[in-house]
């Protein structure tokens, strides 16, 4: 089993570019994020749709720790205790309609507590999206906590998703609305680079960044800064036997 990375690291070491674009930015600037209230709105193709209150997303199926390696498409990973359930859970509860075939997430964009959203870096909210089978799939994870602690602002406070074997910034933070829809949805980081950021983001050592190779990644708190020892990054991020099927008979290379 991997070791897990350390807490500090983990939560100071972040990208979450609402609140800047170094790396040590959201822990210092994050604490302007209010996470109560909130709500998460679910609309579009379902039959129930609604304002979910966190409290009740807290309580809707039971929690349980899953430690995941994050692999993030810059070449660094971390491998973390996260607290949460399968979002498939609350999928089944608010019945997707047979039309539904993808899920878009959109996350809070408030300029008065997040500081770059007036930025131009991407086009804000942040938005993601995963297509049905993929959401239902038991791995994607919806987080509320990570290390046996709610999750600290700069992690995704108060609700995220964690999908492993995609690249980190599949992974939205801060969730307000949960929308089930025909097409594909458009993403943040795809609007920005087309090119480099696809809609699949599946973690794949022979598909390189246009700008870089994926095939290695560094592990945050190996040290060894420049010279680091690298990893050799795996299929699906290692989650090859669980998701594979998923991705049968499309080609990777083009679905990237
Ligand atoms: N979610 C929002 N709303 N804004 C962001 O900038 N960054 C993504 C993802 N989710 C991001 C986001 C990226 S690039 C990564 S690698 C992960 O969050 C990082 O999660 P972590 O800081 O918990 O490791």
């Amino acid at each position: 089993m991997d070791k897990l990375t350390d807490y500090k690291d983990a939560t100071s070491y972040n990208n979450f570019y609402e609140f800047g674009t170094d790396k040590g930015d959201p822990v210092k600037n994050a604490g302007t994020l209010k996470t109560r209230p909130w709500t998460v709105e679910v609309e579009g193709l379902v039959k129930k749709p609604g304002k979910y209150g966190i409290e009740d997303l807290l309580k809707l199926s039971a929690q349980e720790e899953r430690i995941y390696r994050l692999r993030c498409v810059e070449g660094w990973s971390m491998v973390i205790p996260w607290v949460g359930y399968s979002l498939a859970e609350l999928i089944k509860k608010v019945e997707p309609q047979g039309n539904a075939k993808f899920i878009e997430f959109v996350t809070l964009a408030d300029p008065k507590t997040m500081p770059f959203v007036g930025s131009r870096v991407l086009d804000w909210p942040y938005t993601e999206g995963l297509r049905m089978d993929e959401a239902m799939h038991p791995l994607t994870l919806l987080a509320f906590g990570m290390y046996g602690e709610v999750l600290p602002n700069q992690n995704g406070a108060p609700v995220r998703l964690v999908v492993p074997w995609k690249y980190g910034f599949k992974s939205a933070k801060s969730i307000v609305k949960i929308r089930f829809v025909k097409k594909e949805p458009s993403t943040a980081w795809n609007k920005a680079a087309a090119q480099e950021y696809g809609f699949y983001s599946n973690v794949n050592p022979n598909v390189d960044h246009p700008r870089w190779s994926q095939a290695t990644e560094r592990r945050i708190g190996d040290g060894g800064g420049l010279f680091a020892k690298r990893n050799k990054t795996l299929m699906f991020n290692g989650y090859e036997a669980q998701v594979g099927q998923l991705y049968a008979g499309m080609d990777l290379k083009k679905n990237y």
